[in-house]
């Protein structure tokens, strides 16, 4: 591929690059269709490989926790429509894998034969593949603002658990104004972001609010679960 080829990948903080696509769900105008809603935009390498069906089945098999928490799911590889209708064919006729059978993929799998969509969001990365798109996670807010990406090499199946507590910690951080820290599930201890000024430190020191400082950057209080799932998931 020609460099001139590449366009710089979007990063955390970025507003989500537009496009439309057609789709196994019909044409979308991405972000402004979930405009309101978090959204997951991920591809993949390539209909009818097996990593990738292990992850379209995994996902598909956990798309009612995510809408339920309020998160759309896109997917896309470069492949055709028509590829595309028939590979998830197959998944739901044939494909019987760790318990899962029958799994009817929902969300909208773009075609992306022109590359257009993998291009403005830096899915081909040319020292891993120059004709497939890697395994790119984006994580998009209400807002259209990219929160989160995660890339992983084309024979490396993705974890979704990690990618739902990935989602969860981010609406946590953002409904608490906490930070979460290394491993954390919903309720763990959550960060305190640290005192910035001196009357901020004073502040917490006074407060009745119940902090563990392990140091006097490094405070951590309570977050019981069920307030994080209150807050994080749709009513
Ligand atoms: C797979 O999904 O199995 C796969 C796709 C492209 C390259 C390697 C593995």
């Amino acid at each position: 591929m020609e460099n001139n080829q590449l366009t710089p990948m979007p990063r955390i903080g970025d507003k989500a690059p537009e496009f439309k696509a057609v789709t196994t769900q019909g044409p979308i105008n991405f972000p402004a269709d979930y405009s309101g809603s978090w959204v997951i935009l991920f591809s993949h390498p390539a209909d009818f490989t097996p990593v990738c069906t292990s992850e379209f089945m995994t996902f598909a098999s956990m798309e009612k926790r995510f809408e339920e928490a309020g998160c759309k799911l896109v997917g896309l590889s470069v492949d055709g429509l028509y590829s595309h209708i028939a590979w998830l064919r197959t998944i739901k006729e044939k494909i019987e894998y760790k318990g899962m059978k029958n799994v009817e993929v929902n969300f909208p799998l773009i075609e992306d034969i022109t590359m257009e969509v993998a291009r403005k969001y830096g899915m081909l990365q040319p020292g891993e593949s120059s004709t497939k798109a890697v395994r790119a996670v984006f994580f998009i807010d209400p807002k259209g603002i990219i929160r989160a990406v995660i890339y992983y090499p084309l024979s490396m199946g993705r974890n979704f658990e990690e990618l739902y507590r990935a989602l969860i910690a981010m609406k946590t951080a953002d409904a608490f104004s906490i930070a979460t820290p290394a491993d954390w599930q919903p309720g763990d201890d959550v960060i305190v972001p640290t005192a910035g000024s001196c009357g901020v430190a004073k502040q917490r020191m006074e407060s009745k609010e119940e902090m563990h400082c392990y140091d006097w950057f490094f405070c951590t209080k309570k977050l019981e679960k069920d307030k994080v799932m209150k807050a994080v998931l749709k009513k």
